[in-house]
């Protein structure tokens, strides 16, 4: 990846499964310092196994996971559990059951707050800052709350922890286009506030559109890279990820992608050069 941006988030050569046989293999991934980072692929290609992988939740076999400071030291994050993945500055909205349905949006929010001591939590005025609707309904039970509003809620617990770096699973699974642009919208706010994003999405067209790189992945493994520009308009993304050409490549060209120009997204990074 052609960055200047140094990474927060280092994934390299992993191989990670839930049984004795591996789901991601040999699969590298970085995420610059600030950025958003999109990973798109079919069904079953191991998107959710990555974030879950670098949050602690599956078995990781080899490779490293490195969360680098910004002073450049670094901690690696494959033999540690979920909540000391949190306390070093990393949360995850899963893709299912991302919200405690039994309890209300205030207790949901304090749940996101642990295990942290006060001084590493975020301030929940400040959390809900970015999202106005859940600070009149604190009472009520998330198990009430619309489709879209649970996924402000799970995103609002995550950035509890204030996190340096937000994963996030299908955030617009099952959401009205309306819902889906106001999540997006989020996401792209948060992340001008300094919190960079690995993000995994199945609306693939507009998840590259707000991101800075994207990652194909494909059976587990690194299939194609690039700026999510150079993605949108990659005719292999187009024709085997994103459904076909016409609008699509329309809208690539609009954004200032070059779909016919040789290189634009670059092969496999877990394998360049060799
Ligand atoms: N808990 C689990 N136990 C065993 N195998 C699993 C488990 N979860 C996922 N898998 C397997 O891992 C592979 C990758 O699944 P994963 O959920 O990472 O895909 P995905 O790219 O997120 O797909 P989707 O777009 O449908 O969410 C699949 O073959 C799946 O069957
Ligand atoms: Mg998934």
């Amino acid at each position: 990846m052609n960055s200047t941006v140094t990474p927060i988030l280092q994934v390299e050569n992993l191989f990670a499964g839930y049984t004795d046989e591996d789901v991601l293999h040999d699969v590298s991934v970085a995420v610059p310092r600030g950025k958003i980072v999109a990973v798109i692929g079919p069904n079953g290609s191991g998107k959710s196994t990555l974030l879950k992988s670098i949050y602690g939740l599956v078995p990781r076999r080899r490779g490293r996971i490195r969360l680098l400071r910004a002073d450049s030291t670094s901690d690696d994050l494959v033999r540690l559990r979920p909540h000391a993945v949190s306390r070093r500055g990393v949360n995850m909205v899963p893709q299912l059951q991302n919200v405690f349905p039994d309890m209300s949006v205030a207790e949901n929010l304090d749940m996101g707050a642990l295990p942290l001591t006060p001084g590493e939590r975020a301030d929940r005025e400040r959390v809900l800052g970015w999202f106005p609707m859940l600070a009149t309904m604190l009472r009520k039970r998330a198990a009430t709350l619309s489709g879209g509003q649970r996924q402000m809620l799970g995103i609002a617990r995550a950035l509890m922890s204030d996190p340096t770096l937000l994963l996030l699973d299908e955030p617009s699974a099952g959401l009205s286009p309306a819902v889906v642009d106001e999540v997006f919208g989020k996401v792209k706010a948060i992340n001008e506030a300094g919190v960079s994003v690995l993000m995994v999405e199945q609306k693939a067209r507009q998840c590259l559109a707000i991101a800075d790189v994207g990652y194909v992945l494909d059976q587990g493994e690194n299939r194609l890279t690039g700026s999510g520009a150079e993605l949108l308009g990659n005719n292999e993304v187009i024709q085997l990820y994103l459904g076909g050409g016409g609008r699509l490549a329309a809208l690539a060209r609009s954004q200032g992608a070059h779909p016919e120009k040789p290189g634009a997204a670059a092969a496999d990074p877990g394998r360049a050069g060799a």
